[in-house]
């Protein structure tokens, strides 16, 4: 796949944008929840699933762009553990739609180097979905571009009980659940990420100003993005827009931030006592 210069016209908006974002403090991980389709559609009186429709052209445009940039690592909730709530009518058409999707998709994926990986509770889809995306997964499972996780029928809740239970298990099946310890290493390596590093920027579209179960554990110090365009809306500048925004953050993990030059304050003489 084509460096996004490549793809550019000079001069434009997008090419400016693209100019001033540094290379080299891209975010390694992304994490999107794509939120939105649902009032995009019924903005226009259309149905929902018009709105999903649409969404799927988002998701295709934000893959690529990530892939050309030299992102290594996406993350797209695209159907929540509690979304089964909706009618059975929009859960069929999303799965349908994710059918169709991973169809048309592979030679883009094949061709941009791009992995395929789902993470969530993969029983519970449609036999049909479950089968197109383990073989999505193993024909792109040697690719070494951009990996795309796919969180579907996935919960943040959910993924640490199930981190716990295979801690549990393999502790058992080593016979070692006597001594069995557990640290932030050992729960990271038994999520669905094992090995992922985590997001370093995390967008949320459609204004809401919350989590929704995502990635709960794995976006401890992630900085958060929210913008209130719908996801079909969602472009390729709104993206550039986004990695732009996080460059100008100052991630501190607790420390003290890049502007601290000068050593903390040596208190034993101020007079308070210490
Ligand atoms: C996000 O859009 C897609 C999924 C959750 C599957 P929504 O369907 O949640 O759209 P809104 O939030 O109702 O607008
Ligand atoms: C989060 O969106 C899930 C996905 C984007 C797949 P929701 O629309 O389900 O979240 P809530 O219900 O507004 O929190
Ligand atoms: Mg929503």
């Amino acid at each position: 796949m084509r460096p996004l210069f490549e793809v550019l016209t000079p001069g434009s908006e997008e090419w400016s944008l693209a100019e001033s974002i540094d290379p080299a403090r891209l975010p390694a991980h992304i994490a999107i929840i794509m939120d939105g389709n649902g009032r995009w559609a019924r903005s226009r009186n259309l149905p929902r699933v018009a709105g999903h429709r649409a969404g799927a052209e988002a998701v295709r445009q934000t893959v690529e762009t990530c892939a050309r940039l030299g992102i290594r690592a996406l993350t797209l909730y695209a159907f929540s553990a509690e979304n089964w709530k909706r009618p059975a009518s929009e859960v069929n058409t999303l799965w349908n739609l994710l059918h169709l999707y991973l169809r048309q998709e592979m030679p883009t994926l094949q061709e941009g180097n791009i992995r395929l990986r789902p993470i969530g509770r993969m029983e519970a889809l449609p036999a049909a979905v479950q089968e197109e995306l383990r073989a999505a997964e193993r024909a792109t499972s040697s690719n070494t571009g951009l990996q795309v996780y796919l969180a579907l029928n996935y919960g943040g809740r959910l993924e640490l009980v199930d981190a716990f239970n295979s801690i549990l298990e393999h502790a058992r099946r080593t016979r070692s659940l006597h001594k069995l310890q557990i640290d932030e290493a050992m729960i990271a390596s038994h999520l669905y990420t094992a090995g992922v590093p985590d997001p370093d920027l995390l967008i949320r579209t459609s204004g809401e100003m919350r989590i929704s179960n995502f990635l709960l554990w794995q976006i401890a110090y992630a900085e958060i993005y929210v913008t209130n365009v719908l996801w079909p809306d969602f472009t390729r500048k709104d993206l550039l827009v986004a990695i732009l925004d996080y460059q100008q953050r100052d991630r501190r993990f607790g420390g003290l931030g890049a502007d601290v030059t000068q050593p903390a304050a040596d208190l034993s003489h101020a007079g308070l006592g210490f």
